[in-house]
């Protein structure tokens, strides 16, 4: 390895800054050299800079601006700008975060360039390859030479796909690092005064293709959203994608419904800690309300994170089923079927990972054990 050596993280989308902010910050305190690629996959402010203030990320060397576009032009350019930018800084190593296309193109750049590569929240899998985000997941495990599992089931699923155990290492959840993080500054009281809504409410996020991409599902969903709304006032932060089609199919303010911009991490997480129910088919919300003890309904078939049902607050629903799973939830309140939370989620997810990156530029095969993490 050469003196001094240089690793890239690659960001594009809201939930990969949340997941990076810790492993960037441990990288910094063991000294690691380091810079934050930005594709440019989410652009507005609310999606994007917020992010950057609130968790406290430095400013990215580069942003790429690819922007918006159907998967293969998004992805082809994701390709292009981020070939030209990985091969001028010349890095060591890259990281990359999660499954939207900023990662998949990152880790395709990198396999032919023969750069390594660390892939962080490796091995989750929905085995539903419908979703955009399970293709991503195979293909950038299937790359990677340093996988950082999550939850157990990970390492299970990477196991029989091949990928040799030496290279996978359970280390926790970064995404729940950000949260501990924040804890001390969410509190839900001054969103809810500036919201002008009542103490008691609920927080949708909804923003999966299978739910807002088309008219038909677009309708049942806020059909269903409605209903809930008649048991709780439920307040909407809405993500660009399903802007326009939520509305056209009823989204709309009312008198029990609040519809507002997407909300910055600090803001988002306060109302989620005071809600009494949040509704979701986000990847992330469904970890946070697990750790924060909020019952989450996910509007989904199926979830890469059962570990959110088996060891969290976390129940999958259909649109049909979501108002009675409301009623049920807002009388019975959270409770975890195991009675314990997963295992590693503990806050120190950024600093195992940097142990072992840093270990691995330097060249040690000290083993998992000896690095203070899990390994298969
Ligand atoms: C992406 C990820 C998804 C992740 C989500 C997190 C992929 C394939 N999907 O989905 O896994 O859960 O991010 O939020 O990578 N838009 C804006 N402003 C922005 C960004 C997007 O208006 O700053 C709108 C555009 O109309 C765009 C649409 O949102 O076409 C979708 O954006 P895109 O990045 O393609 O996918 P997401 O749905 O955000
Ligand atoms: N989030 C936020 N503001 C919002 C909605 C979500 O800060 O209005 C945060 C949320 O707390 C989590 C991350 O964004 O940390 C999850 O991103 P998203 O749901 O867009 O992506 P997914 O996890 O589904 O890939």
């Amino acid at each position: 390895m050469r003196e001094n050596p240089l690793v890239l993280h690659v960001l594009g989308a809201r939930p990969n800054f949340v997941k990076a902010a810790p492993v960037v910050r441990a990288l910094g305190e063991l000294g690691v050299r380091q810079g934050i690629i930005h594709t440019g996959q989410h652009y507005d402010a609310l999606m994007s800079d917020v992010f950057f203030a609130d968790l406290g990320l430095p400013e990215p060397v580069a942003n790429l601006g690819v922007g918006s576009g159907s998967h293969a032009k998004q992805t082809a350019a994701l390709l292009v700008g981020l070939e030209e930018v990985v091969l001028e800084h010349d890095p060591d190593l890259v990281v990359v975060y999660g499954d939207v296309n900023s990662t998949l193109a990152a880790i395709l750049v990198c396999a032919k360039l023969g750069i390594p590569t660390a892939h962080v929240e490796a091995g989750l899998r929905s085995f539903d390859r419908g979703m955009p985000e399970e293709v991503n997941r195979i293909v950038t495990d299937s790359l990677s030479d340093l996988l950082f599992a999550t939850s157990p089931d990970a390492l299970s699923h990477l196991a029989a796909e091949g990928v040799p155990a030496g290279k996978v290492h359970l280390v926790g959840n970064p995404m729940i690092d950000s949260l501990f993080s924040a804890l001390p500054a969410l509190d839900p009281a001054p969103v809810v005064a500036r919201l002008d809504i009542p103490a008691r409410y609920a927080v949708a996020t909804l923003h999966r293709p299978a739910n807002v991409d088309t008219p038909e599902a677009a309708k049942e969903l806020v059909s269903a959203v409605l209903d809930v709304a008649r048991q709780i006032p439920i307040v909407v932060p809405i993500h660009p994608r399903g802007r326009t089609r939520l509305a056209e199919a009823g989204l709309v303010d009312g008198p029990s419904v609040k519809v507002i911009e997407p909300l910055g991490y600090v803001d988002f997480l306060s109302l989620v800690r005071g809600a009494a129910l949040v509704v979701t088919d986000s990847g992330g919300v469904q970890e946070e309300t697990t750790m924060l003890g909020v019952p989450c309904l996910t509007v989904r078939p199926n979830t890469e994170r059962p570990i959110t049902i088996t060891h969290g607050t976390n129940r999958l629903v259909t649109p049909a089923l979501l108002p009675a799973a409301a009623g049920k939830a807002l009388s019975d309140g959270a409770a975890t079927p195991s009675g314990e939370l997963p295992p590693l989620w503990d806050g120190a997810a950024g600093p195992r990972i940097a142990r072992v990156i840093s270990a691995w530029l330097k060249g040690d095969n000290l083993s998992p054990a000896a690095q203070g993490v899990r390994s298969e």
